[in-house]
């Protein structure tokens, strides 16, 4: 196998796809844009659901990218030498374009062919859908691997709870996929037959790859329909194809981690791997760090706070700041850490450079914030948990209490109960948490488990709504309100945007009657493609523009809006129904937001 440093794979895989007609597209933001059920882009595809479900893309139909992404349902479990909440996933797409005949070749070819990676074909096993009442076995990828040479033996069936993927919430695009790995115990993987993949020893297999043949849609009543077009989507994780190539035991020991654990070595005179507990404290630092620094520095700036990304981010910090402190990592080497990512990244992802002031500022008032507390926290947890029998739980109250007054977020406190064999009352902690008149969002890992907003028709003409909002915000507020967030369901829009104060009672009725005004005249809304120059020059609103390619997609409403968007949306303004801002809140001292709906 060839050694890779991130540098090198990130651009071999890039290269491969674009010599083979696929655009290279940016990294989307971390934060998914109206995207009501889910909170961070979990995979490459995440960003691209309206075009894999049939949306034109202005780039073209082979797109390939490497795309931040974070999942934080296993948390608890970095520290282990896999787990990692953020990373960096390269995947390619055809959007109705290539299918199997091309993609199984590409990756045979990409995976061991000595000019890429170089992994000897033996050391290669896949595995492909063994066919249901949904979707017949995929008899066509076992025998394409064949015909490229994968080993006859070394092709494996498995159900769909193996060899399918997505929708990445309830409803959306999904297909069966087939998935490669590699051998990491060739006697092991000897004794299985066909269907016996999953029987096989921990340890036998490492997944590498996953390409996902995307051609149904889930729909709400649990039907798969075939979509329009078929698709390709593939997923390759850096972190865990460079552990792989370069022989390594995990990812912690890849370049991506080399600046920052030299840093804490120096900080806190320990070194990694000096022992088990050493190497878990660093690593969930280093793991969180680098999440917090990639969510403080995306373009949409997540800020620590009490609910959605904001509290996530408040959890990932403080439970780094629990473990740095077992370790004695002095208080600003956290800032120390996140610079050495900001390093590390900066050339590849420059919204880092861009915002690593705020960076190191926010990690540092959440450090200092918790650290404040967390002494004399920890004092009142052994207080409350020293006479308690094994199996004892932390009843909801006392654990509102650790959070409200130390500012234990109750992941924490559930995690260290279960470190002494306790645990949390996780309901009784919700029902006091919403009798202190909080928003109850925490514990509904239902949120963090992905999903996509549905192209419904209300959906739609929200984000209709949406652009009408901020051009009537800009005439109203400023000319310099910008988006700084949207989120759209059912039943709402809600819009971030910068602006130092709540608006007054006219200035929401004049906004309303703005935008209701443009809605009775019902304009049509006029989609355009053109290069994201020409767009700046038309003056276009070119909200996040490192999200796009070369080319982009605009949306015109009469002379009213324009804006760089990826749509959809509705084909005219009259059908929206009344727009009426129905809340204002504070998101953070400069940013605002405002919830609003269609009434028809
Ligand atoms: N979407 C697929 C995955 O995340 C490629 O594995």
């Amino acid at each position: 196998m060839k050694k890779f440093t991130s540098e090198t794979l990130r651009q071999t895989y890039l290269k491969f796809f674009a010599d083979r007609g696929h655009a290279v597209i940016p990294s989307a933001s971390l934060i998914p844009e109206n995207d009501p059920t889910v909170l961070f882009t979990t995979a490459g595809m995440h960003p691209l659901v309206p075009y894999l479900l049939g949306e034109k893309h202005p780039a073209g139909k082979r797109l390939c990218d490497v795309q931040k992404c974070v999942r934080t349902g296993d948390i608890d479990e970095v520290g282990d030498s896999a787990h990692c909440t953020f990373f960096e996933m390269m995947g390619n797409w055809s959007l109705g374009d290539y299918f199997k005949d091309e993609m199984i070749p590409w990756s045979f070819e990409f995976l061991t062919s000595p000019e890429y990676l170089g992994i000897p074909v033996e050391d290669i096993a896949v595995t492909c859908f063994a066919g249901d009442g949904d979707c017949p076995k995929d008899e066509e990828s076992a025998k394409k691997w064949i015909e490229c040479g994968i080993l006859p033996q070394n092709v494996f069936f498995l159900p769909k709870s193996g060899n399918w993927w997505g929708p990445a919430g309830t409803t959306g695009p999904c297909g069966p996929d087939t998935e490669m790995h590699i051998i990491r115990n060739r006697q092991a993987a000897a004794k299985l037959d066909a269907y016996m993949f999953d029987k096989a020893p921990e340890g036998t297999f490492l997944e590498i790859w996953n390409d996902v043949f995307m051609q149904y849609n889930k729909t709400a009543d649990g039907a798969y329909e075939p979509l329009k077009q078929r698709n390709v989507d593939t997923g390759m994780g850096l972190e865990r194809t460079l552990c792989i190539l370069n022989g390594k035991n995990s990812v912690y020991e890849t370049d991506l981690f080399e600046g920052a654990i030299a840093e804490i070595e120096r900080l806190t005179g320990h070194s990694y791997g000096e022992s088990g507990e050493v190497t878990r404290a660093f690593r969930v630092v280093l793991d969180h760090i680098r999440t917090a620094t990639f969510m403080l520095g995306d373009v949409h700036g997540v800020v620590p706070s009490n609910t959605d990304q904001g509290y996530i981010l408040r959890r990932i910090i403080r439970r780094a700041v629990r473990f740095g402190r077992n370790i004695g990592l002095p208080r600003g080497g956290y800032t120390a850490v996140a610079a050495q990512f900001v390093k590390k990244y900066g050339d590849i992802y420059p919204e880092l450079v861009a915002n690593s002031a705020k960076i190191y500022e926010e990690l540092d008032k959440e450090e200092t914030k918790f650290s404040n507390t967390l002494q004399q926290g920890l004092r009142e947890f052994r207080k409350i948990t020293a006479d308690m029998p094994a199996g004892g739980v932390i009843d909801g109250e006392t654990a509102f209490h650790l959070y409200d007054t130390y500012g234990f977020p109750v992941e924490i406190t559930g995690e260290m109960a279960r470190e002494n064999g306790l645990s949390v009352d996780t309901e009784g902690y919700a029902a006091a948490f919403a009798a202190h008149q909080e928003k109850s969002r925490l514990g509904s890992e239902a949120k963090f488990a992905c999903g996509l907003a549905d192209h419904k028709e209300e959906t739609t003409n929200l984000h209709t709504a949406t652009h009408l909002l901020h051009a009537a915000l800009k005439i109203v507020c400023s000319p310099e309100v910008q988006q700084k967030g949207s989120n759209i369901t059912e039943e709402r829009l809600r819009f971030d945007f910068n602006f130092p104060r709540k608006l007054t009672p006219e200035e929401v009725a004049e906004v309303e009657r703005l935008v209701n005004e443009q809605i009775s005249k019902d304009v049509p809304v006029v989609m355009r493609e053109m290069s994201l120059e020409q767009a700046k020059e038309e003056g276009f609103t070119g909200l996040f523009e490192n999200k796009y390619g070369e080319r982009v997609k605009t949306y015109t409403i009469g002379d009213f809006s324009k804006e760089i968007c990826g749509g959809p949306h509705a084909s005219s303004t009259g059908k929206l129904g009344v727009f009426k801002i129905v809340k204002q809140e504070n998101v953070s001292a400069g940013i605002k937001r405002i919830k609003a709906v269609l009434v028809k």
